[in-house]
C-alpha cells in the first residue's frame, strides 16, 4: 500500500488531547505500530492503556519468540557512545534494565554513571505511587538543562510511566524535548527504537497496550553474585490500588525449560544465587494449556540445580498452595524466606481491596507456613490509609502484625492511581491521619525487627558475604539465608563466598556476627 492510500486516522487510543490529528500523516502502518508526522514529529503509535478494556481480558494465545537478534547493522551503532539507564521502582525494573544494558552493549555502547559523559539517559519509570511518578518528573526538569546544553544528547522515558495514558500526555505536552518514550511491552524493540530517534531527529513513541509475547534469547547485563530471573509477566489479580495489571498485562508464564536453562547457566557462570521474578508467582504455570506445572513444580526443579540459593517475589496469599510449602519446607538450595504482602489486616478491608482472602485465611496460612519451616522469615507488605479504612480497621492490621510477626514489611500509605477502581471510591481519611497510621505501623515494625533479630544472638548463620560495609571498609556484609543483613569482620578475600559466623549483637535492620571459619568455596565471581 502507497503512503498517499493511508488516510490519517486515529489509532485505537483516544492521543486527540495531546496532538492534532487534522494535521497528521500517516508515514506507515503495519499490524502493530502507525507511523505519523505530527506537527513536524514523528509519532509512532500503537496504543496505550485502556483500563476497561483490560479488564476483559481474553484467553489470546501468547507465543514463545527464540529468534531474537539485534540485526548486523545496528551492531555498531554505539561505537565510541555511552549509555546511562536510571532505574526507579521494583526488581521488575532492575531487572529490565539488565535486559537494556544488555541490548546497548551488543550495540557497541560503554555503560556511564556520569550524566555529562552520557550520549543516551534512559529513565526507566515506575508508576507504583505518586510519588515514583514525581521523582521522574522532578528528574525531566533537571535533564532538559542537559539537553540546552547537549542537543545531541538522546533522553528516553520507559517503564511503567510510559504505559499510563495521563502520563503520557504530561510527558509530551510538558517535557517536549525528550526523544524517545517507549512501554513496558516495546523493551525488545530499543535497538530499533534508538535508530529511529538517531535518523528522525524527532520524537519517537512506542507504547502498546496489548502486552507482547515472551521473547527469549533477549542480552542480559548482569552484575555481582546475585541474579534476577524472569519467570513470568503482567498479573491478572487486579487489586483495586493496584496499577500493574494496566501497565505491565496479563499474566504470561515464561516454559519451565527455559527457566530451568537460565538457571543453570547462572550456575555454571558462577552465581550464588538467583530470584525468580514475578507480579504473583503463585500464578506461575496458570496460562499453559498443554501440561499441569505449576510453581511448586518449579521450585522442586529449582531444587535440583546446583546453585546455592533460590528466593522468589512476590508471592500472594491468595494462591499460595500447600503443594508449594511442601516443597519449600525440604530447604536444601530453597531458603528460608517467604515475602507475603498481606496489604491489610481487615478483612473488609480487604474484601475492598479485591485480595480475595480474608484476615483469618491469611493468619491460617501464615501458621501452615511456619508450622512446616519453623524458622522461616515471612516478609510483607502492607498498605495504610486505604479509602474509607476506619481506626478499627486500621488497628486489626497492627494487631496482625503481631500475630504473624513479620521480620520486616514495606509500608505505603495508600495513593490513588488514576483508571483503578479505588482511585473512585470515597477517601475520607485526612492525610495527616494516614501520616500517624504509618508512623505506627513503621514503629511496631522495627520493635519486631529488633525482637527477632534478638532471637537470633547466639546462633549460628551462614553468610553469603557481598562487599564491604558501605561506612568501615574493614567490615564485610553480606546475607543470611532468610536474607537479613549481616556485618562481620573478615578480609576482602571472603566476597562471594559463603561463611558460617555466630550472631554477636541485634540491632533493628542488621545483626553483627563473628567467622566461625574460613570460607568453604572460593570466591568464583
Ligand atoms: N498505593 C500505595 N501502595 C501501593 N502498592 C501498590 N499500589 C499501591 C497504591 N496505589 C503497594 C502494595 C504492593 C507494593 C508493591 O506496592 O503494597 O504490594
Ligand atoms: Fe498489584 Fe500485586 Fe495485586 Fe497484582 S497482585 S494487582 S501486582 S498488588
Amino acid at each position: 500500500m502507497k503512503e498517499s492510500e493511508l488516510k490519517p486516522q486515529k489509532p485505537e487510543k483516544d492521543y486527540s488531547k495531546y496532538f492534532d490529528f487534522s494535521d497528521a500523516k500517516v508515514l506507515s502502518r503495519d499490524e502493530n505500530t502507525t507511523t505519523y508526522r505530527i506537527k513536524g514529529r514523528i509519532v509512532n503509535i500503537n496504543s496505550a492503556p485502556d483500563h476497561k478494556q483490560e479488564k476483559k481480558r481474553g484467553k489470546e494465545d501468547i507465543e514463545v519468540h527464540y529468534d531474537f537478534s539485534i540485526p548486523e547493522e545496528l551492531r555498531t551503532m554505539g561505537i565510541g557512545k555511552r549509555y546511562l539507564i536510571q532505574t526507579y521502582g521494583c526488581q521488575m525494573n532492575e531487572h529490565d534494565t539488565e535486559v537494556m544494558r544488555g541490548m546497548f552493549e551488543q550495540m557497541g555502547y560503554v555503560s556511564t554513571d556520569d550524566r555529562k559523559a552520557a550520549d543516551v539517559i534512559l529513565l526507566n519509570t515506575c508508576a507504583i505511587r505518586e510519588n515514583a511518578e514525581d521523582k521522574v518528573f522532578g528528574e525531566l526538569g533537571h535533564l532538559k538543562t542537559l539537553k540546552t546544553e547537549k542537543p545531541d544528547l538522546l533522553i528516553g522515558v520507559c517503564g511503567c510511566m510510559s504505559q499510563e495514558e495521563s502520563v503520557v500526555g504530561r510527558i509530551l505536552q510538558k517535557h517536549a524535548f525528550i526523544d524517545l518514550l517507549f512501554g513496558t511491552h516495546n523493551i525488545h524493540r530499543l535497538p530499533h527504537l534508538l535508530q529511529s530517534a538517531y535518523f528522525s531527529k524527532e520524537l519517537v513513541v512506542e507504547v502498546w497496550s496489548k502486552e507482547g509475547d515472551i521473547i527469549e534469547n533477549l542480552p542480559k547485563k548482569r552484575e555481582g553474585m546475585r541474579a534476577w530471573v524472569n519467570i513470568m509477566y503482567g498479573c491478572d489479580k487486579f487489586c483495586t490500588y493496584c496499577i500493574v495489571p494496566y501497565t505491565r498485562g496479563k499474566e504470561r508464564s515464561r516454559r519451565p525449560e527455559d527457566v530451568i536453562a537460565e538457571v543453570r547457566e547462572l550456575a555454571r557462570q558462577g552465581f550464588k544465587e538467583v530470584t525468580l521474578l514475578g507480579q504473583n508467582v503463585n500464578a506461575y504455570g496458570k496460562d499453559f494449556e498443554d501440561i499441569q506445572y505449576r510453581f511448586g513444580d518449579l521450585m522442586a526443579d529449582m531444587s535440583k540445580i546446583d546453585i546455592p540459593r533460590v528466593r522468589f517475589m512476590t508471592s500472594h496469599p491468595r494462591d499460595f498452595d500447600d503443594h508449594l510449602i511442601e516443597v519449600l519446607a525440604t530447604r536444601g538450595n530453597l531458603v528460608e524466606h517467604i515475602h507475603l504482602p498481606v496489604q491489610s489486616g481487615s478483612t473488609e478491608i480487604l474484601k475492598r481491596m479485591s485480595r480475595k482472602y480474608t484476615r483469618e485465611a491469611f493468619l491460617t496460612l501464615s501458621d501452615k507456613i511456619k508450622a512446616a519451616i519453623p524458622d522461616v522469615m515471612l516478609t510483607s507488605d502492607i498498605i495504610v490509609g486505604f479509602p474509607g479504612e476506619t481506626d478499627e480497621q486500621f488497628e486489626d492490621t497492627l494487631t496482625l502484625v503481631k500475630e504473624v510477626g513479620f521480620d520486616f514489611a514495606y509500608s505505603f500509605i495508600y495513593s490513588p492511581r488514576e483508571g483503578t477502581p479505588a482511585a473512585g471510591m470515597e477517601d475520607n481519611v485526612p492525610l495527616e491521619v494516614k501520616k500517624a497510621r504509618l508512623q505506627r505501623l513503621n514503629d511496631l515494625l522495627a520493635a519486631n525487627a529488633r525482637e527477632k533479630n534478638e532471637q537470633l544472638r547466639g546462633q549460628i548463620v551462614e553468610v553469603l558475604i557481598e562487599g564491604e560495609s558501605k561506612n568501615n571498609a574493614s567490615v564485610l556484609s553480606g546475607r543470611t539465608r532468610t536474607n537479613k543483613l549481616v556485618h562481620l569482620e573478615g578480609p576482602k578475600e571472603w566476597i562471594g563466598s559463603f561463611i558460617q559466623a555466630r550472631v554477636t549483637e541485634a540491632q533493628t535492620w542488621y545483626i553483627k556476627a563473628e567467622a566461625l571459619e574460613k570460607p568453604a568455596q572460593e570466591a568464583a565471581v
